[in-house]
């Protein structure tokens, strides 16, 4: 719940509490997530499928606190590397209700996963099959599974998010007929049970149209499968991929109810729908905040404001070309606005957070900058990158704060040399 105080804007409140003392506490650049908001995007996506599973996309943003509020809010959860999965046990999360993908599991990730007991591992190669089908053997169980499908879909966005078209590195290329393959091996190897069909088409995605051609696809492809052995297979887990807003004016993505709706409507009803939302859960919980530190006019060429934070804390705008909003949050201001870059502090030209963005024109030292939506593969992607420390991450509600991923040290960083 963010809301601004006083006139002209004034100070921005997030959870209840003025950034200037959020600031002033934890220090800047923080992330400050709302705990009541994440809560209520989990509910949206349980409640879009009741007689379904919601397994949280945790590489959008992961710490055991979160688990905690996934298992309270009824969602599973996947995870993509042995890393992930340890913080899914710190957190508490039963393994049974974890699925685990990744297109490279290590030989030991894997049988950290069967040792745990983790529900289902998500195949992803030839290979990995043969892997896993050893180590369940070994261990002497039957470990459930979904076959990774790439359905030949490209979904509008940008190329190094979209997976699910037939030349991804994931999966199993439905049209080129390695998908089939991939079930048969599955079905001839006693010590794996086929779960289900997975795929996942790409991220940040805002229209409905590739949602529901992968899920006629993959319908498909459930049924001729069942027919061709003989079998049934439960469940269609359709990824995630739902985008979000990031500036007024950005396309509005369809809610959770209508993804789920589209999807409905091309898979059986028999069958168990599953989705893997990320980003539209965590996305919008969180306000990066900055301190300003300089501001510099270039005759000629325009402004820029640097903040104290910048591409370790925010690769997106860098790495996908993301496009991004900033305000002033910590005063009102009735200066008229006037064109910024806002820069980072990194030693490198590209590292902008926001274009071409009207600020007020007496933007200076000291104030805060306030961007929105970055909850999602921020915090998770942060680097040391010129060794700054990571930002902490303050969870808010109702008026208290309470940081549940602290602030990195200079002492965390030095710990790793010899
Ligand atoms: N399931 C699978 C198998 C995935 O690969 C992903 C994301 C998700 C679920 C969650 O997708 P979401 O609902 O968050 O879109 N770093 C990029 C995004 C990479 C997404 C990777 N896979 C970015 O910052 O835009």
């Amino acid at each position: 719940s963010a809301a601004w105080t006083g006139g002209e804007r004034g100070e921005l409140r997030l959870g209840g509490i003025g950034v200037r003392e959020l600031a002033a506490e934890f220090g800047t650049p923080v992330y400050v997530l709302d705990e009541e908001e994440f809560l209520a995007r989990c509910a949206l996506w349980r409640e879009a499928l009741p007689d379904g599973e919601v397994h949280y996309g945790g590489k959008a943003f992961l710490c055991p606190e979160v688990v905690r509020w996934l298992d309270s809010a009824g969602l599973c959860l996947d995870v993509c590397t042995g890393g992930e999965l340890a913080v899914a046990v710190a957190g508490g999360m039963d393994p049974a209700r974890v699925v685990f993908h990744g297109n490279n599991k290590s030989a030991a990730e894997l049988r950290r996963a069967v040792a745990l007991g983790v529900g289902c591992v998500v195949v992803d190669s030839f290979t990995e099959i043969e892997r896993l089908t050893t180590l369940a053997e070994e261990a002497g169980i039957r470990q459930r599974v979904m076959i990774r499908v790439t359905p030949g879909v490209s979904a509008h966005t940008h190329e190094f998010i979209a997976t699910g078209g037939d030349d991804s590195k994931f999966g199993f290329s439905l049209n080129a007929g390695l998908a089939a393959e991939a079930v048969r091996r599955v079905l001839a190897a006693p010590a794996l049970e086929l779960a289900g069909l997975h795929s996942h088409i790409g991220s940040q995605i805002t229209d409905l149209g590739g949602f529901a051609l992968a899920a006629r696809r993959m319908s498909a492809f459930l049924l001729d499968s069942e027919r061709e052995h003989g079998v049934t297979i439960p469940k269609l887990d359709l990824g995630g991929g739902l985008g979000i807003v990031h500036r007024p004016g950005d396309p509005v993505p369809p809610s959770p109810a209508e993804v789920v709706a589209a999807l409905r409507e091309a898979v059986p009803a028999r069958v168990r729908l599953a989705v893997e939302p990320g980003r539209s859960i965590a996305g919008p919980t969180t306000v990066a905040l900055y301190e300003v530190g300089t501001v510099k006019d270039i005759p000629g060429v325009g402004r820029y404001v640097s903040v104290d934070g910048g591409m370790s804390d925010n690769p997106r705008p860098a790495m996908y070309g993301a496009a991004y909003t900033a305000v002033v949050a910590s005063r009102a201001s009735q200066a008229p606005p006037r064109e910024a870059t806002v820069v980072g502090r990194h030693c490198e030209s590209g590292d902008v957070l926001v274009r071409d963005l009207p600020l007020p024109a007496d933007v200076r030292p000291g104030d805060l900058l306030a961007v929105p939506a970055s909850g999602a593969y921020q915090r998770s992607m942060a680097s040391n990158y010129n060794h700054v420390t990571r930002p902490p991450v303050i969870a808010v509600r109702d008026g208290s704060a309470r940081v549940i991923v602290r602030r990195e040290t200079e002492d965390d960083l030095l710990r790793l040399y010899t």
